[in-house]
């Protein structure tokens, strides 16, 4: 079995590559100052604002609201998956990708087999429905015609215990792809088939490898719907059902519709509906949000009218607050009592599903309206309410954009002015992460975003910033943060956004990084100066607070002799190089 990729090698393929070499062939880039600029490849925009960054090492999408390094890059546009995109890369630069001895997850060598025996079982199951007359009836009966069946690849399993396990002469592979059962009791009997007298949806990845089944039953089985177990190759809560034919239908949809079930999934597609697709059995987790904005910019989650639809929807909407960005949009959709996708276009056509769709809610409407449920809104107090329980949801959304329009959709609801929502919302929650800088306006940027963003833009300025002590302990949300990166800039002098990003372990913070790195329309004049003016602030403001610290503690107790001649030492030193007195840091 081959290992997991070295760290130390994709630091080193990111350090040896050029974004701009991966990016000019694919994007057709001009130079627009100190980064390139293009048409995003990711939608169908008509005024470029994709920029690739030579010297951050990264690329930005404003448009679809991606951004990342060179693997990144590949990941996306080639939609590759990181162990490909890194393959890719090494290959272009000569490089042999090495292993890990034996460690971490398998090799793709080892799960060729599996992935083999999958593929012959969906040709099985699809030789097997042409041969079943009561199954063709079913699909027909549901309104399924033969070109999307055949799209879907949708097929049969015969009601038997061998029909697909004679097909191998080593069960081993289809046993691990979850396709057969071994007979624990007897191992030398075999194996027996998973799926029997089931409609067999194969379940394919975002490359069209079929990867898993959903089997629908077609007597009275408990258990309507059988699916493939976990497996290497297969994690319910990271795939979605439909989203490869999706791709093949349409490679940049407007929307994505988000629905529950594999007949909803092809229902709409038998009704020219080709964009949605389905969770398979589980929550809406962050990796779909995540899969979903990789293909489209608009997620419109469908649900049932009722109660069950309602809590599925405010799963959704948690997973969802996080991922939201620029351009980004989510909706909700809910449909008329005792109808899911597939029985509405079955009884009304598309035009019910239109019809559906013009009635969805904006995030923000969802979200307040939902809350607003608990709150009297006849009431002062009831209407205060409703602000401090909207603010933990509104400072765990990052885009500016989505938290104006919330804000936008509490003053009527409130009946309290913008400025009074903001003030509560920024008393209620945790301290928010600092929104994306708008271009222009540099000044009104707390400064450990500013020194952070400068670092970004010129990773050599850590050099010479001097001792990080006095910086940690000037409290300032975010300090520990700047701390790390100056640390790990002077460490790694050839290091570039990018690297650092990529190997930085809080993901948040990684995320809050990405967004600091974002070109800006205005170079810094003087970046080495603006840096250290912040830098002496912060660390004035650690030796006021430190002074602070040791006069209160000489209130209650003699002070030790090494914290006198600190106090001293602070004092002096305060007094030496900050002449003016330190605005607001
Ligand atoms: P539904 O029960 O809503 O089924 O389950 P459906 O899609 O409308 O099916 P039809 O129309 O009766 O054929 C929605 C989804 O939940 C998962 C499946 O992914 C299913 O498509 N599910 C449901 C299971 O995994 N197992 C089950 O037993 C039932
Ligand atoms: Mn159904």
């Amino acid at each position: 079995m081959k290992g997991r990729i070295p760290e130390s090698f994709i630091n080193d393929l990111l350090a040896r590559v050029d974004i701009v070499d991966v990016v000019t062939p694919r994007v057709d880039l001009k130079r627009a100052g100190r980064e390139w600029r293009g048409l995003s490849p990711f939608t169908n925009e008509k005024t470029p604002s994709f920029y690739v960054s030579p010297a951050k090492q990264m690329y930005f999408d404003f448009s679809s609201g991606q951004n990342g390094n060179a693997i990144g890059f590949l990941m996306a546009y080639e939609r590759l998956d990181f162990v490909e995109a890194v393959e890719e890369l090494a290959s272009q630069l000569g490089l042999e990708v090495p292993r890990e001895g034996g460690r971490g997850g398998p090799s793709r060598k080892a799960l060729e087999g599996p992935l083999e025996a999958l593929s012959a079982a969906q040709r099985h199951f699809e030789a097997q429905l042409r041969r079943s007359q009561p199954a063709i009836d079913y699909l027909k009966q549901r309104g399924v015609d033969g070109g999307t069946a055949q799209a879907f690849g949708i097929g049969f399993a015969p009601d038997a215990w061998d029909s697909l396990a004679k097909q191998f002469r080593d069960p081993a592979p289809a046993l691990e792809a979850g396709l057969l059962i071994a007979r624990e009791d007897d191992p030398k009997r075999g194996c027996y088939d998973r799926f029997r007298n089931r409609l067999m949806f194969p379940i394919r990845d975002t490359r069209g490898r079929v990867i898993a089944f959903g089997g629908r039953t077609m007597g009275d089985d408990q258990a309507k719907y059988l699916n493939s177990p976990e497996t290497e190759l297969f994690h319910k809560g990271r795939q979605l059902y439909g989203l490869y034919e999706v791709r093949q239908a349409e490679p940049h949809p407007e929307q994505l519709f988000v629905v529950e079930g594999y007949m909803d999934v092809v229902g709409l597609a038998r009704h020219g509906i080709r964009t949605a697709v389905a969770t398979l059995g589980t929550a809406t987790t962050a990796d779909h949000l995540h899969l979903l904005f990789r293909t489209t910019r608009r997620v419109v989650f469908c649900f049932d009218g009722d109660a069950a639809g309602g809590r599925a929807a405010w799963k959704a909407l948690e997973q969802a607050l996080p991922t939201l960005g620029p351009g980004r949009e989510v909706r909700f959709m809910f449909l008329p009592q005792g109808h899911d996708p597939d029985t509405l276009v079955a009884e009304g056509g598309p035009e019910a599903w239109e019809h559906a769709l013009a009635e969805a809610q904006p995030l923000s409407r969802f979200l307040l309206d939902s809350l607003a449920a608990d709150c009297d809104l006849t009431t002062p107090d009831g209407r205060a309410q409703l602000v401090s329980l909207a603010a933990p949801y509104v400072t765990r959304i990052e885009d500016s954009a989505t938290r104006s329009a919330i804000v936008d959709a509490l003053v009527p609801r409130s009946r309290l002015s913008r400025q009074d929502i903001e003030l509560a919302l920024r008393g209620g929650g945790r301290p928010r992460a600092e929104p994306a800088p708008q271009a222009g306006a540099p000044k009104r940027q707390k400064p450990v975003g500013r020194a952070l963003q400068l670092l970004l833009e010129q990773p050599e300025l850590a050099q010479g910033v001097g001792d990080l002590e006095e910086l940690a302990q000037s409290q300032q949300p975010g300090i520990d943060l700047l701390v790390a990166v100056l640390d790990h800039f002077i460490e790694h002098p050839d290091s570039t956004a990018a690297g650092l990003i990529r190997g930085w372990p809080d993901a948040e913070q990684a995320h809050w990084l990405e967004r600091l790195a974002q070109p800006q329309a205005m170079a810094p004049a003087d970046p080495a100066s603006e840096l250290a003016e912040i830098l002496a602030r912060l660390r004035d403001r650690g030796r006021r607070l430190r002074v602070q610290t040791l006069l209160e503690a000489a209130r209650h107790r003699d002070l030790s002799a090494g914290e006198t001649a600190e106090l001293r030492a602070l004092t002096s030193a305060r007094a030496q190089d900050q002449p003016r007195p330190a605005g607001g840091a």
